[in-house]
């Protein structure tokens, strides 16, 4: 299977408008799992190409991810998804299940956390900065909306800078 290499800020138009509709998350600790995201970034800090993910206390990816401190994003080149594949990995955890069934797993090149044959464009990163929310820090409206309910009380997002260190369409 070959990898295009590309630059991902070529390409920041295409991931920008996948991000809030929703694209994967990968990890890989006790097994490959993948999540759902709606919230994230491509940026630069510290002089590295970074992409930024948010992800809940309550999610088995912050357990795999704690753990390794790498992930890997997948999205599709044309912005869609198997409508299965998209709803059982944005609502159901590797908590309770294994996901890998789903997919097909392709190696990855530099972190160890699989890309997604079905979904291409893949980025590969190494968290190099972590922080759980403040909740006193969060704009009240903002607490009330996403921190208030009683299965999202104090279930707090960890903010994960990853370096990216490779980045590719995978052919
Ligand atoms: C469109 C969409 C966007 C989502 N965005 C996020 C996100 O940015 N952070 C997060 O923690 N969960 C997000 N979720 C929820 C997770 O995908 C969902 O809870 C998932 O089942 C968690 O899987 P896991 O427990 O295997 O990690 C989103 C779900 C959907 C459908």
């Amino acid at each position: 299977m070959a990898k295009e290499k590309i630059n991902v800020f070529d390409y920041a138009e295409k991931i920008n408008k996948q991000i809030a509709p929703g694209i994967l998350l990968n990890t890989n600790c006790e097994k490959f799992n993948s999540m759902v995201i709606g919230w994230g970034h491509l940026g630069v800090i510290w002089g590295l190409e970074t992409f930024t993910v948010y992800v809940r206390d309550s999610r088995f990816t912050k357990k795999q991810l704690d753990k390794t401190g790498r992930f890997t994003l997948s999205m599709p080149l044309d912005g869609s998804y198997d409508p299965e594949v998209f709803r059982v990995f944005g609502t159901m955890s590797g908590y309770d299940m294994d996901k890998s069934e789903y997919i097909t797993q392709v190696p990855a090149n530099v972190n160890f956390v699989p890309g997604i044959k079905e979904y291409p464009l893949t980025i590969e990163c190494e968290v190099i900065y972590k922080q759980r929310q403040d909740p006193e820090a969060i704009d009240k409206q903002i607490l009330r909306k996403y921190y208030s309910a009683e299965e999202t009380k104090d279930d707090h997002h960890t903010m994960y800078i990853g370096k990216i260190v490779d980045a590719y369409i995978i052919r």
